[in-house]
């Protein structure tokens, strides 16, 4: 049976699963439950001057019968006292020796973070997370994004951590920037020993039309928020994916954003990550989804015949490469099964009026629509849309052409449509 055993940036636990800094890990007596249920490791609701939070708070997208396919939240920093907060992770470390205690914070001054840090590390937290990425209210404060949006900021104050910390020292960084790259430099020159990303993505979830107030409603008003939830995963895996590619950067990653099953984890470890942390499925679900994403993951690396972690993160990373390194001359067209196809035609409306208008009725009379495959460009538009799984696939056709990119013409003068085997 595949290894689980996790070790991100010099944080070890039982598995790659993590509470992300969240209301799922705000006290000792829920991460004790997570811990029961089988997570690996906890990352502490953040710690740092205690706040008051408003009422309501969030806000989700309910799509087509999924509730919180999108969330949305205006909560601060931990509104429980710092003392309480200490106690309860040094009762948690004692317990449970194993497991990941890692405790994010967010503090103003430099004698803030000396102070804070030396609690954390005497109430025994296996590493800290710098939390430079919430999107709404702290902000407004000068900490959260506002650190993580300025990379020479993010690298002086992970410096300060660096200078205090005996543990490791993860920077949690936000997405709101236009490139993340610069953002992860900044935290690795900082000596930071990983990332984490991404925090939330700064958001108005929707307005009630009643009221006509944004939502989520505080009395007559609401505030921007922070975006998380299974929708923001593509984003979380594009800005997880560009650093672990980045030359420059070396550090682990804990992935975060949007996970909700093992396929979700092992798309992000595939894209560089050591770790996974998860908010908005464990609110959505509660503590046990982590069963089925231990053994999900798994039996997946048995099948794969991956014995260790280390044997995939990052294994993706060759295959993302930039547009203009794409073979133009690749070349798939769509195919329908007749045996499964159900004749909903759905297929020739989204090929009619979204794509290249090469799906087209049967004219024997028949259920099936007919492609015409000489038009079809590939998009993918027609299997996306279809309700039977499989039912469309895609496959590969030899049209004659040698493999040729944008880049190799721009830069070897190569021809773009060159017949193989021609002169
Ligand atoms: C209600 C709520 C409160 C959060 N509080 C914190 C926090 O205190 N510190 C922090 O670093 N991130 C906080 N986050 C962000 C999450 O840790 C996580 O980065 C984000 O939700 C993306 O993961 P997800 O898509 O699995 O939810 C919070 C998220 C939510 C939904
Ligand atoms: S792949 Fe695109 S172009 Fe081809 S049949 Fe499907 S929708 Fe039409
Ligand atoms: S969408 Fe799928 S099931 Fe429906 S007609 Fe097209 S191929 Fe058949």
């Amino acid at each position: 049976m595949a290894d689980l055993s996790t070790n991100c940036a010099g944080i070890r636990s039982p598995n790659p699963f993590w509470l992300a800094s969240a209301p799922p890990a705000n006290s000792g007596d829920q991460i004790k439950r997570a811990f029961d249920a089988g997570w690996g490791g906890a990352v502490w609701k953040t710690l740092g001057t205690p706040i008051q939070n408003v009422s309501s708070r969030f806000g989700a997208i309910n799509w087509k019968g999924s509730s919180g396919v999108g969330f949305n939240n205006i909560e601060l920093i931990t509104d429980r006292p710092l003392d309480v907060n200490f106690r309860e992770i040094a009762d948690v470390k004692k317990n449970y020796p194993d497991h990941a205690v890692i405790v994010s914070l967010m503090v103003e001054t430099k004698e803030e973070w000396k102070e804070i840090i030396q609690r954390s590390i005497d109430a025994g937290a296996d590493g800290l997370e710098l939390n430079f990425g919430c999107p709404h209210g702290m902000c407004e404060r000068g900490m959260g994004s506002a650190v993580g949006q300025e990379p020479t900021v993010n690298e002086r104050i992970t410096s300060w951590a660096k200078e205090y910390s005996t543990i490791p020292v993860l920077v949690k960084l936000t997405p709101n920037v236009g490139d993340i790259v610069p953002h992860g430099l900044a935290a690795q020159a900082g000596g930071a020993d990983g990332v984490s990303l991404i925090n939330t993505i700064k958001s108005i979830i929707g307005v009630d039309l009643d009221s006509l107030v944004p939502r989520p409603v505080v009395g007559n008003k609401s505030s921007n928020g922070g975006y998380c939830g299974a929708a923001v995963r593509p984003i979380a895996l594009h800005m997880c994916a560009a650093l672990a590619r980045d030359p420059g950067f070396n550090v682990p990653i804990s992935g975060i954003g949007g996970i909700t099953n093992w396929q979700d984890a092992a798309e992000f470890m595939l894209l560089g990550s050591s770790s996974v942390q998860v908010c908005t499925e464990v609110m959505l679900h509660g503590y046990r989804i982590v069963e089925d994403m231990i053994e999900g993951l798994s039996d997946w690396m048995d099948d794969k015949g991956f014995e260790t972690l280390d044997d995939f993160v990052g294994k993706s990373i060759p295959a993302y490469s930039d547009w203009g390194n794409l073979d133009l001359n690749f070349e798939s067209i769509a195919k329908i099964d007749p045996a499964s196809c159900i004749g909903c035609n759905k297929c020739m409306v989204a090929c009619h009026d979204g794509a290249h208008q090469c799906i087209h009725p049967n004219e024997q009379g028949l259920h099936v629509p007919v492609i015409d495959e000489d038009e079809c460009v590939g998009c993918n538009l027609c299997q996306i849309v279809c309700p039977v799984p499989g039912c469309i696939t895609m496959e590969e056709v030899d049209n004659g052409f040698d493999p040729a990119s944008w880049n190799q013409h721009l830069g070897e003068g190569k021809e773009l449509r060159h017949k193989k085997g021609s002169h």
